[in-house]
């Protein structure tokens, strides 16, 4: 068995740092690029009452930097190992746009945590890594 191109998708917590620490090991067995995607979900109107444009605006620059930190931390995690991987930040829904970046890149695995950023203690698998798991073309490492 192999893969060719492996994406992880990255949003800084523990345990998408566990799911691109197995990616890495992945990729350097297989010998697989390694794509370490990251992404930024637009601004949730529905939480507040009134805010101007340029405020939404900051928001979203504020949230790309801190993903782009996120993904230049995981760069570095990779490059230990040995590993140059590609980064990249998306917006939009996560699992959407991973499974977008996915197709459109031939990335034949996807690699994430069974948890994530927020969300709730509680669930076992998140609504990121579920969707994935139910809606992705292609096959999807959970890790836990
Ligand atoms: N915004 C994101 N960008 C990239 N990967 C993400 C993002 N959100 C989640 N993931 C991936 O999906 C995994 C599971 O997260 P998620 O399903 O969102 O759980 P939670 O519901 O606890 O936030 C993370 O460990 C990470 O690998
Ligand atoms: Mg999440």
């Amino acid at each position: 068995m192999s893969y060719k191109n492996i994406l992880v998708g990255y949003d800084g917590s523990d345990p998408s740092k566990k799911a691109l620490k197995k990616a890495v090991e992945l990729s350097k067995i297989m010998k697989s690029d390694l794509h370490i995607v990251g992404v930024v979900r637009p601004f949730q109107f529905a939480a507040v009452d009134f805010i101007l444009p340029e405020e939404i605006e900051a928001y979203e620059k504020e949230e790309i930097s801190k993903e782009e930190r996120f993904l230049k931390e995981a760069l570095e995690i990779a490059k230990e190992s040995g590993i140059e991987a590609k980064t990249k930040v998306l917006e939009g829904e996560p699992a959407e746009e991973l499974m977008s970046y996915a197709d459109a890149n031939g990335c034949d695995l996807i690699v994430v945590g069974h948890r994530g950023a927020g969300g709730f203690k509680r669930l076992i698998l998140g609504t990121t890594a579920g969707n994935l798991v139910k809606y992705a073309n292609q096959s999807v490492l959970v890790v836990k």
